[in-house]
């Protein structure tokens, strides 16, 4: 059964999707590996609704779809690596994780707020063509609920999704039906850190080195990493490099200190505020959202957090937030900074 919100692919589809998505609003496409839920990566309030609509309880950093490599060295880092990955594996279902550059128009909620950006160039002709239509780069995670399995037809997508996202572009079941490969090259040491269609041997043939396994949960690999030998190599020195806030860290981490449900703000503090009643007090103020909106407030969270994160405050002071929808993500994600 066609619901109103699948499209089959055509020219006309595509030039609805690119309509919508220029106009910050989400659009499921299907690529080689699994459905996507696509939204401009460069739009704070796009990648905001992307979190929303998965239902995420924390911000992991979203896969930015690229149309070719041009496009994803205006983003990250490019590096030797990338380019032996990129002209092996791409266009294909290998993400490659390098540093942002320092003027990456990419949204910093897509990267959770990291240091590094996962970009990847779908093989199926349609992706790639919505991609290159729409000229910008697409954040897309799964098009699936949090924690439930990934969507290969535009009907799983409606099945998971519904109505909750205007546009399921239907191109048919996905090929490979397993989601991309995840490799780390943002420093010397590549790791794998999600294992994928593209096998660990093959990047080994492309690299000369076997990459490095993801031994822990992304976010807890610096603070836990193991040292251990992979097949007669010893990491233990990259885990050394891997452990070093900023190397690898997945998040960022403010060298502030953060303090949580401020209600009375002190005056060297610079205060993240939520909602329509803010206390007095502070050096500075910022509000995450006026109206109250948490979308709003996780669209502009790692830009205040990273914009208040100097010598001129004593701390980051932040209002209660109020433990509901993207508000637990937010939460999460700002207990893990005040954690340091
Ligand atoms: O095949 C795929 O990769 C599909 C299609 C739609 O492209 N996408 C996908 O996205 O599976 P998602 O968000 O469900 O999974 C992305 C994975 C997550 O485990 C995330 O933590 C990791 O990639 N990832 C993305 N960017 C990263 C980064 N900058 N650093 C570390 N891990 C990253
Ligand atoms: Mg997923």
């Amino acid at each position: 059964m066609l619901s109103i919100n699948i499209e089959p692919i055509s020219g006309n589809a595509i030039i609805l999707a690119v309509k919508l998505l220029s106009d910050g609003k989400l659009v499921a496409f299907p690529t080689e590996t699994v459905y996507g839920l696509g939204g401009d990566a460069t739009n704070d309030a796009a990648v905001a609704e992307i979190f929303a609509v998965k239902g995420r309880p924390e911000f992991n950093p979203l896969i930015v779809h690229v149309s070719d490599v041009s496009m994803a060295q205006r983003l990250v880092e490019w590096n030797e690596a990338a380019q032996k990955l990129a002209n092996a594996f791409w266009p294909g279902p290998l993400t490659l994780v390098l540093p942002r550059l320092p003027d990456s128009p990419v949204s910093l909620l897509a990267s959770a707020g990291g240091d590094t950006l996962g970009v990847r160039c779908p093989a199926q002709a349609s992706a790639r063509a919505l991609i290159m239509a729409a000229g910008i780069p697409l954040a897309a995670p799964s098009a699936n609920r949090s924690g439930r399995v990934s969507p290969t037809t535009a009907q799983h997508v409606y099945e998971e999704l519904g109505n909750d996202v205007p546009l399921i572009l239907d191109g048919g079941a996905c090929e490979v039906g397993i989601e991309s490969t995840v490799i780390d090259i943002s420093s010397d040491a590549p790791v794998l850190l999600r294992p994928g269609f593209i096998a660990a041997e093959q990047i080994e043939a492309v690299l000369g080195r076997p990459p490095h396994p993801n031994p822990l949960p992304i976010g807890e690999r610096e603070a836990n990493a193991p040292r251990e030998r992979v097949r007669g190599i010893d990491y233990s020195e990259q885990q050394v490099i891997l452990k070093s806030p900023g190397m690898l860290a997945s998040h960022y981490a403010p060298s502030l200190p953060v303090r949580l449900n401020v209600t009375k703000p002190k005056s060297k503090e610079a205060l993240l505020a939520f909602g329509d009643s803010v206390p007095k007090g502070a050096k500075a103020t910022f509000n995450l959202s006026k109206a109250g909106d948490l979308e709003e407030a996780a669209a502009n969270l790692f830009v205040a957090l990273r914009a208040h994160d100097k010598p001129d405050y004593s701390a980051i002071a932040v209002m209660p937030i109020p433990e509901e929808g993207l508000g637990l993500a937010i939460n999460d994600r700002l207990k893990r900074a005040a954690a340091r």
